[in-house]
């Protein structure tokens, strides 16, 4: 079916394709980057898992009237999603210290902070994501007060809704990265991209087991194994 449409983008996960002046397809690829593009794979089944993963989320957040731009699941590797021009900003949003903080700051992973944080990345392979402040946004108008002053609020929502969905299931939700989006038809500040192993940082209550793209990025193994432990644990079916 997307083969017949019009490809619009094809990012390191996902490719987009035209639906109508409002919607466009999204499908899911095994292909995994790390480290912006630097280190290249594939993770057997991951277009599969995550598209059931973040189908599954998003469905959530919408009833939990979180704006998204997810319309519903299509197949195993595709979703129906609202069109929006992506602002060009990846939220960080922090419960532990891991990953590229704790490098900054020299704390060992899993230490919590002291509340949530939030950081801003500029989305830009090219430039290596540097870390960004809201002085830089709004100064250089990546978007409005207004615009950034929901995404925060939307990112502590979404942060309190996951937190409990993964503490349910036995896993820690360490961080995790969001992607914004203005709204083609409303106009509106709505949340894009995706939720899953790749954007989150998941360790397994119990034993910090990583559940998460953390086993691809370090040579950890058993990457799809992870993905799917996460799947099976949260009931859905792929
Ligand atoms: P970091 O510790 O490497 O800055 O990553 C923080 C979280 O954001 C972690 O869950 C991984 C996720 N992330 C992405 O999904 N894509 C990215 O490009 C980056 C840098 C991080």
């Amino acid at each position: 079916m997307a083969s017949k449409m019009k490809k619009l983008y094809e990012g390191k996960a996902k490719i987009i394709y035209a639906k109508s002046a409002n919607q466009v397809v999204a499908t899911y690829k095994d292909d995994a980057t790390a480290f912006n593009n630097l280190k290249k794979g594939s993770i057997k089944n991951k277009g599969i898992i995550n598209n059931s993963i973040s189908s599954y989320l998003f469905d959530v957040l919408n009833n939990c009237n979180i704006p998204t731009h997810f319309l519903k699941k299509i197949n195993q590797k595709s979703q129906l999603l609202k069109k929006v021009d992506i602002i060009p900003i990846e939220v960080l949003v922090r419960n532990y210290f891991a990953g590229s903080l704790s490098k900054k700051f020299g704390i060992k992973e899993g230490t919590p902070l002291a509340d949530t944080l939030i950081e801003y990345c500029l989305k830009s392979d090219e430039l290596g994501d540097p870390h960004i402040s809201s002085e830089h946004i709004l100064n250089i108008g990546l978007c409005s007060f207004d615009e950034l002053e929901l995404i925060d609020e939307y990112s502590l929502r979404i942060n309190d809704i996951l937190r409990g969905i993964f503490y349910s299931i036995g896993i820690n939700l360490i961080d995790f990265k969001l992607e914004f989006g203005i709204c083609k038809k409303t106009k509106e500040v709505i949340l894009a991209d995706e939720i899953s192993p790749d954007t989150c940082r998941l360790w397994d209550l119990k034993t910090n087991k990583k559940l998460d793209k953390d086993r691809f990025r370090r040579d950890l193994g058993d990457v799809e194994g992870a993905y799917q432990e996460v799947l099976e644990r949260l009931n859905i079916k792929s």
